[in-house]
């Protein structure tokens, strides 16, 4: 199966168990609207990789505005479970593909927003391209390899998604604008825990990288009660190319 299937599979089978194990990524989703101007309000908002609709509900929380809101992920079942509204328009699609967009109406005042999803993109650069395309403003939280640091070194493995310089050079070729780097920490009782949340949250996206052995020497010699997670913020402007 390859990284992709791997992915989607992962947060189909544990959906609907997603909200209870999505505490960072609902900080994340909350630090990243906190970038947004206050009293803001858009024609269209596209939130890439929406799963289960954190971003909506708090864009409902905060009362930002907006007439049609399209959230596209690649699984059916985080996006049943994601809220339903007339002016709520899902898309299944795989935003590895060239034609993720088709048919969306992008428009120059599109809000594009992606929180927690980016990290499995296999070619953000080609993504991006394709996004800047319209010049719109942009606020993305994409989880980067510092994330689950001492775990990847005590088990002897490389962090399976992307650095926070490889993150930072896509988006520059693309956008302008700020970068915010923040660090979460998530205290577990044991290992055997801390295992499980990975599992349920869906953040190892899949990936079997580690070992029976590696993980006996994690279970064994992992230094810390907590996990370490670190993201990448991004609010700016598309390049006009
Ligand atoms: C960690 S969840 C984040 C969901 C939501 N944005 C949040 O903040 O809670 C990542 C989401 O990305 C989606 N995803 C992963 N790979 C994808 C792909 N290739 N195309 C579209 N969505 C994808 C998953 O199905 C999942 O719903």
């Amino acid at each position: 199966m390859d990284t992709e299937a791997k992915v989607v599979k992962t947060f189909s089978r544990f959906a609907c168990q997603y909200d209870q194990y999505n505490q960072i990524q609902r900080l994340v989703a909350s630090d990243l609207l906190s970038l947004l101007p206050l009293q803001c309000s858009f024609g269209m908002i596209l939130d890439i990789g929406c799963g289960s609709g954190e971003l909506y509900r708090q864009i409902e929380q905060k009362k930002i505005g907006f007439k049609t809101f399209y959230g596209l992920d690649l699984s059916d079942k985080m996006l049943s479970l994601h809220p339903n509204g007339e002016n709520i328009i899902k898309l299944q699609r795989d935003f590895n593909q060239k034609d993720a967009l088709c048919g969306v109406p992008l428009a120059h005042n599109t809000l594009i927003l992606s929180s927690s999803a980016l990290q499995w993109c296999q070619n953000l650069d080609a993504l991006l391209k394709q996004l800047s395309l319209y010049s719109h403003t942009v606020f993305f939280a994409i989880f980067t390899s510092g994330t689950f640091k001492t775990l990847h070194q005590t088990a002897g493995i490389c962090s399976p998604i992307l650095s926070l310089e490889e993150v930072m050079q896509s988006i520059q070729k693309y956008y302008y604008g700020n970068f915010s780097l923040k660090h979460y920490q998530l205290t577990f009782d044991s290992v055997e825990a801390m295992f499980r949340y990975i599992k349920m949250s869906g953040v190892s996206g899949g990936k079997q990288q580690i070992t029976i052995q590696q993980t006996k020497k994690v279970l064994k010699e992992y230094p810390l009660d907590y996990l370490e997670f670190e993201v990448i913020f991004f609010k700016g402007e598309g390049v006009c190319l």
